[in-house]
């Protein structure tokens, strides 16, 4: 059983494959939280000491303070000084106090309320603690789902208001973990446009460290991703805490270490950009948190990841192969019409891309991008024969048919704003300030969602897309919406995540056989609630690969490859080889962005060779293990191998990073091979026992700036 409650000690467990996590009932009202860790049966008992100036109840003292024992959710103004989970206005004082009610364990979880949410199994479980407020009329339930074969906890909440009168929930962060210790770094991931996903690994310091995103995207600026390691931490060894959020719009996460050395971890949606009003009867589902546990290196906690989000995160269209796709973006911009892109789809076909993807430049007036954003039909002077006409073309040429889309933005030039421009998120009185030419519209409002439904249903009826590129191309300032009452546009941020999720499962069901890439600006929403509703995210507007090489390696930390779309592209076939592209490329899921009407046969005939290779190794990215040897922002070049889980299959990449004038001599040790097994590298037909392999395979490096291996063993 993964969840147990102990009911002489009020004493709640739970257990993973690997981990246990357990909190204890106090004083009839506290849930203290008294370990996450190594699976194990010997629990700790509570401790308390006693600190000055912290509050008590009557008839304790200061050892049984809030401020001072780790908690499972913290309350503002109610005694615990350190960064709360939740606060709440019923008076104006925001002060609220949840005591223990009731518990309830059961099998698979409850569903969020049009939020993306960890699928459950067979054998999820989850428990549910209900805790009340008598004073400002709430209840709240604390789930805790458990995902036991991969080692993750997922932690929501809902509030209930079942009072009277209404209830502002003004800052809500439903994972909170506090740990009696300090002795951690901290690792996140920041960049901007076109530098996502830096690996950034510094010591915890006292007071609060904190990533967020203010911006209406989870960001290119910080991954809502963060992981807390001992300092001895490597790949295989030390204890790992990694945390994720299952959302794409602004959060906050924050860790603060107190007065006594303790750690407090909180993730959610913050209160810079959110607060919900709650009137009576309603009910708040917050987003999903999880958290998972290693103590065997950071290399177990991206396995534990990695595992979670293929299993229970991404759609199950994800786990068969994805489309090797030709995306016209980088080949054409805006300059595509009918002619061109038939002459695209059979040159495409016949050197073995499975899809043409039709990227920005199809709808509207959209020549450039200061147009036709929110027009979604089809550009006549491009299309004369229509989308329907133009799609059946290129099925026509054997070859699958993908589309780009951005819908929640608008180009203040288009038929649509000129119409509704109260449909721009904007605030009264205040110029909406611009970003790529555009504003956003506002899916808070229903209208504008139940609009876009009606109008992409129109223009896609009869037609057979197999994929959509779903991008979003700016972040959002200036945030209010004519749909809303004053007194609700703190929920902007949170309905617009609502408004997203509601078109994005229309999509899914009115096109139950397409599959959605999603995008913004590359990794701008790069989080788990995106992944949910795609099979994979442009990873970055950058393709060059020495870059390449360094965002793969920091996204492989916590999202699978199978997320990772990666492009050979041509603006940097001067620096680089397309051997070398293709080779950084095949870190993730492969597809090409070029003009194939000015490729050379020979050119065509080394990418059909490049397709056909990666469609013998695919499913060791998508599905296998993944093994850091040597990440690029720890080393002066790349390495990294797949396993299928048998181990009858292994792939090393190894890759030469820029600057490096020396050559160099790696001796690589692939350790899940298996000892017991022999295999034979698929391309030289050079065999190798597995204890060769975990012993170490020596791989040379050249100078040549250029210098990129690949190779493929097979178990015989
Ligand atoms: C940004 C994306 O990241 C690009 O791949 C491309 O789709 C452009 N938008 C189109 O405007």
């Amino acid at each position: 059983m993964s969840i147990r409650f102990d009911k002489q000690k009020k004493r709640f467990v739970i257990n993973t494959k690997h981990s246990t996590y357990a909190f204890e009932v106090v004083m009839d009202r506290y849930l203290y939280h008294t370990y996450y860790g190594k699976r194990t049966s010997v629990l700790p008992d509570p401790s308390y000491q006693v600190i000055s100036f912290a509050p008590y109840l009557e008839g304790y003292d200061e050892s049984r303070s809030p401020d001072v024992f780790p908690q499972e959710c913290s309350f503002y103004g109610s005694g615990d000084f350190r960064p709360n989970a939740l606060r709440l206005n019923s008076d104006g004082t925001g002060v609220c106090d949840f005591v223990y009610d009731s518990y309830r364990i059961f099998n698979g979880r409850v569903a969020l309320d049009g939020l993306p949410a960890a699928r459950a199994d067979e054998n999820t479980r989850t428990l549910e603690i209900t805790l009340r407020d008598d004073v400002c009329g709430c209840r709240l339930k604390l789930y805790y789902t458990v995902f036991a074969d991969v080692d993750v906890i997922s932690r929501y909440m809902v509030i209930e208001n079942v009072g009277k009168s209404d209830v502002k929930i003004e800052k809500c962060m439903p994972l909170m973990l506090d740990l009696n210790r300090s002795d951690f770094d901290m690792i996140s991931l920041y960049g901007s446009h076109c530098r996502e996903v830096n690996y950034q690994r510094a010591p915890l310091h006292h007071g609060t460290q904190s990533v967020y995103s203010k911006r209406g995207a989870s960001s290119h600026q910080y991954n809502p991703f963060i992981a807390l390691c001992s300092h001895n931490a490597n790949q295989e060894r030390g204890e790992v805490y990694g945390f994720n959020f299952v959302y794409s719009g602004s959060f906050l996460d924050e860790v603060d270490v107190d007065q006594r050395g303790h750690t407090r971890v909180l993730m959610g949606l913050g209160s810079d950009c959110f607060s919900y009003t709650l009137g009576a009867g309603e009910r708040f589902c917050s987003p999903e948190a999880i958290m998972t546990y290693s103590s065997t290196g950071i290399g177990t906690m991206t396995h534990h990841m990695h595992d979670f989000v293929r299993a229970h995160i991404l759609p199950p269209s994800a786990l068969a192969p994805h489309p090797v796709v030709l995306n016209t973006w980088e080949a054409c911009y805006f300059d595509i019409d009918e002619d061109r892109l038939v002459q695209f789809a059979k040159q495409a076909a016949q050197t073995g891309f499975d899809m043409l993807v039709m990227d920005d430049g199809w709808f509207g007036m959209r020549n450039h991008d200061r147009a036709g954003l929110g027009d979604w039909y089809e550009n006549k002077n491009k299309f004369p024969s229509g989308l329907a006409s133009f799609v059946s073309k290129i099925k026509a040429e054997g070859i699958q048919f993908g589309i780009w889309v951005e819908p929640e933005m608008v180009n203040p030039d288009s038929e649509l704003y000129r119409a509704h421009p109260e449909w721009a998120l904007r605030v009264n009185g205040r110029e909406p300030l611009r970003s790529r030419h555009q504003l956003v519209l506002d899916m808070s409002n229903p209208d504008v969602v139940d609009y876009l439904i009606a109008q992409f249903d129109k223009t896609f009826k009869g037609i057979e897309i197999d994929y959509f590129k779903w991008d979003m191309n700016r972040h959002m300032s200036n945030v209010g919406s004519a749909a809303w009452p004053e007194d609700q546009q703190g929920e902007i941020f949170f309905r617009y995540m609502k408004g997203v999720y509601r078109l994005f499962d229309w999509f899914a069901s009115r096109f139950p056989k397409a599959v959605i890439e999603t995008c913004s600006g590359g990794g701008g929403r790069y989080d788990l609630g995106m992944m949910q509703q795609g099979i994979q995210i442009w990873t970055s507007d950058n393709t060059n690969p020495y870059d390449r090489t360094m965002i793969q390696a920091s996204a492989l930390i916590a999202y699978p490859a199978a997320t990772m779309s990666c492009h050979v592209s041509n603006p940097h076939e001067n620096l680089r080889s397309l051997d070398y592209r293709y080779k950084v490329a095949v870190g993730g899921m492969l597809g090409y962005e070029l003009n194939i009407l000015n490729m050379s046969e020979e050119v065509k005939r080394d990418i059909a060779a490049q397709i056909a290779q990666y469609k013998s190794f695919e499913h060791l990215m998508r599905a296998g293990d993944y093994y850091c040897l040597a990440a690029p922002y720890e080393y002066d070049y790349s390495a990294y191998y797949y396993a299928t889980p048998d181990a009858s299959e292994l792939l090393l990449t190894v890759i030469e990073k820029a600057g490096n004038k020396k050559p160099q001599t790696k001796r690589l040790k692939l350790k899940a091979a298996d000892p017991e097994k022999t295999y034979v590298d698929c391309q030289t037909k050079k065999q190798y026992s597995g204890a060769e392999l975990r012993d170490g395979l020596v791989i040379d490096l050249t100078c040549d700036y250029d210098s990129a291996h690949l190779l493929h063993f097979k178990a015989l």
